[in-house]
């Protein structure tokens, strides 16, 4: 059985963790099959962007299946976590625009998954934090690194120490989510921030992104210098000459990824 639903709706691909009855939470199967899922949509030219979000209205990820991890030996948790960060990293380095779309509590390595994503929106009911300290563990899924870069030092340590859970307003407010959707229209708007992304070109979205996140932390002359050359890998496509057409014939662009 698949831990996964995917749904390709075109230049947008909608995948759900399909784990409700354990609140969706991350297993060696479910981190597999997203390694998987990762390197195939790298290789997909016409996609775009990837919605991830979690079955049922309860829970987006509640973090590392504790049921699966009470049977593991130290090396399969060494193993898991080794899993648990390609797996994240390769999100990180996707090609495509990955959005989380948080439909419930993202606890854990649950926002650890989201952290590792591009954009994220949450529902009005969601809740945000990470435990780990509260359990004998710190966040082992990369938060201690991510959640500073995101929202500065000051604000990840209170969330770290505290343990403490958010809601969505107060996530909004430190930056751990970019939108709020209305009430019941998670999917929705999810869908629409990736068909937003999605209308642009395909190789100016990778090279932003990597820029965006090569340069956070490179001294500013280094991160111009990368910004410098990303820009330059996109001066050669034949995207960048149909957008100047477009603009020239005012009609709106058609992006091939070339
Ligand atoms: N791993 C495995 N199973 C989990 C799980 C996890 N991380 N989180 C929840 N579940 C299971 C519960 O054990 C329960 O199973 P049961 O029906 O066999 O008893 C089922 O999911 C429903 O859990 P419940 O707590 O009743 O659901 P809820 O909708 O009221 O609350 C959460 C959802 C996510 C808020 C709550 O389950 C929770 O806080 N989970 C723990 C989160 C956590 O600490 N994660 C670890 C971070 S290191």
């Amino acid at each position: 059985m698949s831990a996964w639903i995917v749904e390709d709706l075109g230049e947008i691909e909608l995948w759900t963790i399909d784990l409700e009855p354990r609140r969706n939470a991350i297993s060696r199967a479910m981190l597999r099959e997203l390694a998987e899922l990762g390197a195939r949509a790298a290789g997909r030219r016409s996609l775009r962007a990837v919605v991830i979000t979690g079955a049922g209205d309860k829970a987006f990820c509640a973090g590392a299946d504790l049921k699966e991890r009470a049977a593991m030996s130290a090396e399969e948790v060494h193993a898991f976590h080794r899993e648990l960060r390609e797996g994240l990293r390769g999100l990180e380095e996707s090609p495509k625009v990955i959005v989380a779309a948080l439909n419930g509590a993202a606890l854990g390595g649950g926002l650890e998954l989201a952290l590792a994503c591009d954009l994220r929106l949450c529902a009005p009911h969601a809740e945000l934090g990470l435990p780990e300290v509260s359990l004998g563990i710190i966040p082992g899924g990369g938060a201690c690194a991510r959640l500073p870069r995101l929202i500065g030092l000051a604000r990840a340590k209170e969330l770290v120490l505290t343990a403490r859970r958010v809601g969505a307003a107060e996530a909004l407010a430190l930056g751990l989510v970019s939108r709020v959707a209305r009430p019941g229209r998670l999917r929705e708007e999810a869908l629409a921030l990736a068909a937003e992304v999605a209308r642009n070109a395909p190789v100016s979205l990778r090279q932003a992104k990597r820029a965006l996140d090569g340069g956070l932390h490179l001294p500013l002359e280094q991160a111009l210098d990368l910004e410098n050359r990303m820009y330059q890998d996109c001066l050669g496509t034949r995207d960048r000459v149909e957008a100047l057409q477009a603009f020239a014939e005012k009609r709106r662009p058609h992006f091939t990824g070339e």
